[in-house]
């Protein structure tokens, strides 16, 4: 009986898990196009921070996770780097796959990894890692080699901060019980969570740094387009008519267009890059 119990509890939290990481994908995969050509690059600032710091050169192995459309596999290969990538939007890894024919990229969850203990040198979560993905952080810590390097990054909570006038009007025009999720998710940022969550995880915090990240769009249209590819807008659009979600992210936005018309979003990235320690 107990046995039986204990087998029913377990299968119930993998099922939690398969189920949430396949939801997450069909969310941030739901507009694959307009996220890879016009969204992806948002976070290049940073991105380059981390690869500086984290060894990324010839013959290094790297693993991306949450690699989305491949962007970062992209970089790293330039950099010389055999690359590895998972995300769990399946339309997002075939772009990823087209981009980075040499890259090993797969379609599941860093929550559980499909690659053997100490495979990586190096691994990377560009905007991937949040709270409550304490797991992936262990997974990570598994697939590293002796004293291989992590470095991963979110949003910042200070300013600039263009951007979150997005992000809140697709959680105000989301199913109530969205807020919660969000703001777990969001607090990786406050002030040593992540050191936390690395820590525990079996990592040594190296540093946390802040990059100023900028994107930009020449209109409107691009900008609606880009900005509804990203995941959170999903239940916004499912609660909500577009037409509605679309006016309050355009009036949300409309104080970082310039005089051309175009729009130009600055904002607070972190880092943080951390080494394995133990086995
Ligand atoms: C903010 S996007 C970042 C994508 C990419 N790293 C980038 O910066 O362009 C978050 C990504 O995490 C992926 N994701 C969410 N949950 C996941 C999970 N459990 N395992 C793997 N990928 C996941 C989503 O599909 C999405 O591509």
């Amino acid at each position: 009986m107990m046995a039986g119990m204990t087998i029913d509890t377990e299968t119930a939290k993998e099922e939690q898990r398969v189920h949430d990481w396949r939801e997450a994908g069909e969310a941030w995969g739901h507009s694959a196009n307009n996220w890879a050509t016009l969204y992806e690059h948002y976070a290049i600032d940073v991105m380059i921070a981390i690869f500086c710091r984290v060894g990324m050169a010839d013959g290094v192995d790297v693993l991306d996770m949450a690699c989305g459309s491949g962007l970062a596999l992209r970089h790293a290969g330039a950099m010389g780097a055999t690359v590895s990538g998972i995300d769990a939007a399946e339309t997002l890894i075939e772009i990823a796959r087209d981009r980075n024919p040499e890259a090993d990229v797969r379609l599941g969850s860093m929550f559980a990894l499909p690659w053997r203990d100490e495979s990586f040198d190096v691994v990377t979560s560009i905007n991937g890692v949040w709270g409550g993905c304490e797991a992936a952080l262990v997974e990570a810590h598994r697939v590293l080699r002796p004293a291989g390097m992590l470095g991963i990054s979110f949003w910042g909570t200070g300013t600039p901060n263009d951007l979150r006038g997005c992000f809140k009007a697709f959680a105000r025009h989301s199913p109530e019980e969205h807020f919660g999720s969000m703001k777990r998710l969001n607090d990786i940022a406050a002030p040593g969570v992540a050191e936390t969550m690395l820590t525990e995880s079996g990592f040594e915090v190296m540093e946390r740094g802040e990059r100023v990240s900028v994107i930009e769009w020449p209109d409107p249209e691009l900008a609606w387009r880009a900005v509804s590819s990203v995941g959170p807008a999903v239940p916004a659009l499912r609660h909500t008519e577009e037409a509605v979600v679309k006016q309050a992210v355009l009036e949300a936005i409309d104080h970082c267009r310039d005089d051309r018309g175009a729009y130009r979003f600055q904002n607070d990235h972190h880092f943080v890059i951390a080494r394995k320690v133990g086995q």
